[in-house]
């Protein structure tokens, strides 16, 4: 048997809706990109929604924005040390200094006792990664939030479908940024998009993703907010080539929307097989406790079913690495449950952290992998991943 680490569902919808856009020519940034965004502010619950070119191109025009809002070059902003690196990259390219708090092991998220310890005069924003769909805890996030003034922008890259207490993720912070890359739940082969209530954010945000100029619809000028557009701006002056701020190039194409929209069309299909699975190891996996652990769901949360998560255990007496081995020559794809940013990522040696500063990420990086949970396998592939797990450790525990 096969199971591959994910999958892609390019729908019937999404292949006619290419062909339109080829067929007229109007390939870049249209009607089908504004179409997705309207659906998905709504899938998520949120006002406003605004598509771009990349998950990590999400994080950074949500925190960018934050210069419209008080913030300045060389603040600070808060987050895990251990997620996808495109979390800590996004905020140095936003031109912030990312604070690195070390993770929970039991929830793979950033520990919100240690948070207030890392804020100084210079913190902005704090960026909690949901991470393997698991949610932050956002209560307790945006409290110390509230409590220090600061902005909260959530990292919902791996966070599609995600619920935590009553409310989805995505609509707790002030912005969220999602990936549409292939390898999530919402795909548009590559792409972002980033969730708020706030219109004068996505403002913001509409400005950044084209170089910082106005947006074409002019909603930009007309708004009100902290946009100051309108103060700087000389009547008759081309609107094209007026820059307001530093800006990106981030948009969303026609091709991408396309896709996105016929994913959309079978979202919750797509949802709930995800969920089958993931429940169905959450279920059986707990046998194995504690040489293998993985996240729990608890009663007041829905995790989104984004990947399957392992850590191999302290006493365990084989490695992830020859489990991984293992598994792969058995046909199951996993990858490696990414790096502690300050301290096992080069290029963050410039930061100046020392390796064991952040015991627990470091502890997940070395020991943790997840599988794939996508909508192309189902409990039977889900039953074969448990029993080659069962094969391993009676030779191996
Ligand atoms: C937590 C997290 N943040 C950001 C990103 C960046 O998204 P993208 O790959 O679409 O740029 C990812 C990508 O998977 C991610 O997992």
């Amino acid at each position: 048997m096969k199971i591959p680490f994910g999958t892609i569902s390019i729908t019937d919808k999404a292949k006619m809706l290419v062909n339109e856009a080829l067929e007229s020519k109007k390939v870049s940034q249209g009607k089908f990109v504004r179409e997705f965004e309207e659906k998905y502010a709504e899938l998520v619950g949120s006002k406003e929604a605004v598509a771009l070119s990349s998950g990590t191109d999400a994080d950074i025009l949500a925190l960018a924005v934050l210069y419209d809002f008080g913030a300045c070059r060389g603040d600070e902003v808060i987050i895990p040390s251990l997620s996808f690196v495109a979390t800590g990259n996004a905020v140095l390219q936003a031109g912030f200094i990312p604070i690195f708090v070390d993770i929970e092991r039991n929830t793979l998220n950033i520990n919100p006792d240690k948070i207030e310890a890392a804020i100084t005069d210079k913190t902005r924003a704090i960026m909690p990664v949901h991470l393997m769909g698991k949610p932050a805890q956002m209560d307790k996030i945006n409290a110390i939030a509230k409590k220090h003034k600061l902005f909260v922008i959530e990292d919902a890259a791996e966070a599609h479908g995600a619920v935590y207490k009553g409310k989805n993720i995505g609509t707790w912070g002030d912005m969220a940024a999602y990936s549409l890359y292939v390898a999530h739940i919402i795909t548009t082969i590559e792409g972002g998009v980033v969730v708020t209530d706030r219109p004068d954010f996505a403002d913001v945000l509409r400005s950044l993703r084209s170089h910082g100029r106005f947006c074409k619809c002019n909603k930009c000028v007309m708004s009100t907010g902290a946009v100051t557009c309108s103060k700087r701006f000389k009547k008759g002056q081309d609107l094209r080539f007026f820059f307001e701020r530093v800006g990106y190039s981030s948009k969303m194409n026609e091709l991408e929307a396309a896709v996105g929209l016929g994913n959309l069309e079978i979202y919750d299909e797509i949802l709930s097989k995800r969920r089958e699975n993931l429940r169905y190891l959450f279920e059986n996996f707990t046998q194995f406790a504690p040489l293998l652990n993985t996240i729990t769901e608890e009663e007041y949360e829905e995790i989104g079913p984004h990947a399957f998560p392992v850590i191999v255990g302290e006493r365990a007496g084989f490695t992830r690495d020859e489990l991984v081995e293992y598994l792969k020559n058995k046909g199951i794809d996993s990858r490696n449950l990414f790096l502690s940013m300050p301290t096992q990522c080069p290029g963050f040696e410039f930061l100046g952290h020392k390796l064991g500063e952040f015991p627990e990420a470091e502890y997940v990086a070395d020991n943790g992998f997840h599988i794939g949970i996508h909508q192309d396998i189902g409990v039977k592939e889900c039953r074969y991943f448990l029993d080659s797990v069962k094969e391993f450790l009676k030779d191996n525990a």
